[in-house]
Formats: C-alpha cells, structure tokens, sequence
C-alpha cells in the first residue's frame, strides 16, 4: 500500500509556483522549507504569503546559494558573507525576480 501523502505546503489554486524556477536558481529547500532533515513530522516554517514571496523576489541576495548546494540542508555562508555573496551569485546567475502580478497569479 502506498503512504498517503499528507499536505503541509499547499499554495491556493489561484497562485502559480514553480520548483524548478528556484531550485536551478540558487534558492535552496531549506530557504523555504526550513530544516526539513531535522523534523519529526513536517511542518510549515514560512508563512507561504504574497509578502514572504515578495520579499525574497525584491531582496534576493539575501538568500541566493551556489546552484550545487541547494538541496543541502546544512549549507551557510561564511560568516557576515550572504549578502557578498549573494550579490556575486545574483550577477552571474543573471538573477532579476519578477514582482508583475501575472507571474504568479495567471
Ligand atoms: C522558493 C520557495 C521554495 C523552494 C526553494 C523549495 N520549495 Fe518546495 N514548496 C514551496 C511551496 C510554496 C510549496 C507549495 C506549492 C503549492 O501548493 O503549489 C512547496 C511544496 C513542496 C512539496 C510538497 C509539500 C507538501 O506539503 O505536500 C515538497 C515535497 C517540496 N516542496 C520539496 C522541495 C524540495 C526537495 C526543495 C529543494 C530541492 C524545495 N521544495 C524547494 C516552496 C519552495
Ligand atoms: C527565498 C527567495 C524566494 C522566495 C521565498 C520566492 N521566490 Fe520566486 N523566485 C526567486 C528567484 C531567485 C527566482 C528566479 C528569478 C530569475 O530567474 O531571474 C524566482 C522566480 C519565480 C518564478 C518564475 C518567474 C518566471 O519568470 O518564470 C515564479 C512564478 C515565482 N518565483 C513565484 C513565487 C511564489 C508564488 C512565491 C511564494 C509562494 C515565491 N516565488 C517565493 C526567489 C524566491
Ligand atoms: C511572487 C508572487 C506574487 C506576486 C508577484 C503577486 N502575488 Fe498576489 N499572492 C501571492 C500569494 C502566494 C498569495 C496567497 C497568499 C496566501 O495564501 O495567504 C497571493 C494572494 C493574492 C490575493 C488574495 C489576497 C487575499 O487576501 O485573499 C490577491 C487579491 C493578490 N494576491 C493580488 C496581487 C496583485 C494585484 C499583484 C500585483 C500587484 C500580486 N498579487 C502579485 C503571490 C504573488
């Protein structure tokens, strides 16, 4: 018998998401999903809101991560480095989120 899947992150219909436009990105798991690897049962760590989204697709660099390491739940920057290096990140991935309404509400 197959485990029934139960949702814990479950955007409303009218959102449009989409994994692969942030994980080939350099938008780890973790950034959205928290430390998955150390829960018992999952459980939601962001609120999942308009302003959350927002947020992250103005300011970016704050969360931006070598691609190779976005699966990796125990990455971090060095120390006082996130913002550097996001910012580096940003330029070579050529990183520029949009905030129209119609990327995320279709
Ligand atoms: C930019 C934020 C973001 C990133 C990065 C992200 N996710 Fe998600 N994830 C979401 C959102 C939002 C949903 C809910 C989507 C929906 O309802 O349509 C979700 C849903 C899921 C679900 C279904 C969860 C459930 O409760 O049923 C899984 C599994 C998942 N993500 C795994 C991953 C993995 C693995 C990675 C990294 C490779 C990842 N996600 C990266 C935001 C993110
Ligand atoms: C932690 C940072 C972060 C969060 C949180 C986040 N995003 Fe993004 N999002 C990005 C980045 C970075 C990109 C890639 C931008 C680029 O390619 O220039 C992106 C791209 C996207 C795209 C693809 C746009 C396109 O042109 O194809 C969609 C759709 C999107 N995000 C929706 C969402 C939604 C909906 C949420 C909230 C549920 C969300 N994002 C939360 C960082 C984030
Ligand atoms: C980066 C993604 C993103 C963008 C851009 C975005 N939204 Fe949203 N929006 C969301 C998400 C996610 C929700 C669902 C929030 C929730 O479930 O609490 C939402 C919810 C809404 C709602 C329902 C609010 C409610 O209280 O029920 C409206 C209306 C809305 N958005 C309008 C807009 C308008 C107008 C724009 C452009 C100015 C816009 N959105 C741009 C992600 C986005």
């Amino acid at each position: 018998m197959p485990i029934e899947w139960v949702r814990v992150h479950d955007l409303p219909d009218y959102v449009y998401f989409n994994h692969s436009a942030h994980v080939s990105r350099g938008i780890g798991c973790k950034s959205c999903h928290g430390r998955v690897d150390k829960m018992a049962v999952v459980f939601q760590v962001e609120r999942l809101s308009m302003g959350w989204c927002l947020d992250c697709h103005r300011d970016p660099e704050q969360h931006l991560r070598p691609r190779q390491w976005v699966t990796r739940m125990d990455w971090h920057p060095a120390p006082d480095e996130q913002l550097e290096q996001g910012k580096q990140l940003r330029d070579e991935y050529n990183i520029n989120p949009s905030t129209d309404c119609s990327t995320c509400h279709r």
